[in-house]
């Protein structure tokens, strides 16, 4: 990364950020932005959701939920949402962040692009007040596991046929400070 840069836009918060493979935004998510958040997820993953789905993490954890931009397009998407539940790693009742949904589009990958949605989402789940941040992914998802891993989640346990297909599911925890 050459260029890293957090602006406050109309109150809006933007990254923009230069690597040597290519200039992207990273910003919040709006309801413009849920067609090509769906055309995204689609093509990108055999997990799908109806159009209520995103519109109510949209309305309900809009400050989790990001883009990301080159060239004015969406080209990907992280969608989060907070959870009351039983601590993965810590004692307790705790407030969870779970990433639901993440992806960029293939011609886009391999800039960064993943990472950045990540670390916006980490930050908005933390402003919720979140103590550990899960996710749950496909056993041979070789480079979302890798993604993960180099922001600090660690493999917690498998999930056994977790997927419509069979497959299993890692899921995977990253706690808060
Ligand atoms: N092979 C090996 N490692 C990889 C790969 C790959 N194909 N892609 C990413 N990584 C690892 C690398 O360590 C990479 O760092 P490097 O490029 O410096 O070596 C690191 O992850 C970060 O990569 P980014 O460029 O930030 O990630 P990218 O923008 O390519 O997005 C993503 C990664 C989102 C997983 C993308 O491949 C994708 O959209 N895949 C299809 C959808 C998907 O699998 N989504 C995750 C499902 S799980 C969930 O949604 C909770
Ligand atoms: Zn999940």
């Amino acid at each position: 990364m050459i260029f890293e840069a957090k602006c406050s836009l109309f109150h809006e918060e933007v990254w923009v950020m230069v690597k040597s493979k290519g200039k992207f935004t990273i910003r919040k998510a709006t309801i413009n932005d849920i067609d090509k958040v769906i055309y995204i997820n689609r093509v990108s993953l055999p997990e799908n959701y109806t159009r209520y789905f995103f519109v109510e993490h949209l309305n309900k954890w809009s400050n989790a939920f990001y883009v990301a931009e080159v060239d004015g397009e969406v080209v990907g998407y992280v969608m989060s949402r907070v959870e009351l539940g039983w601590g993965i790693t810590k004692l307790g009742l705790v407030k969870k962040g779970h990433i639901v949904s993440l992806a960029v589009l293939e011609k886009y990958r391999r800039k960064g692009i993943g990472t950045a949605l990540m670390k916006a989402a980490l930050e908005g789940l933390k402003n919720y007040g979140v103590k550990e941040v899960y996710l749950e992914v496909r056993v041979s998802n070789t480079p979302a596991i890798r993604l993960y891993e180099k922001l600090g989640f660690v493999k917690k346990r498998i999930i056994p046929s977790y997927y419509l297909d069979g497959e299993d599911a890692y899921l995977m925890v990253k706690p808060i400070q």
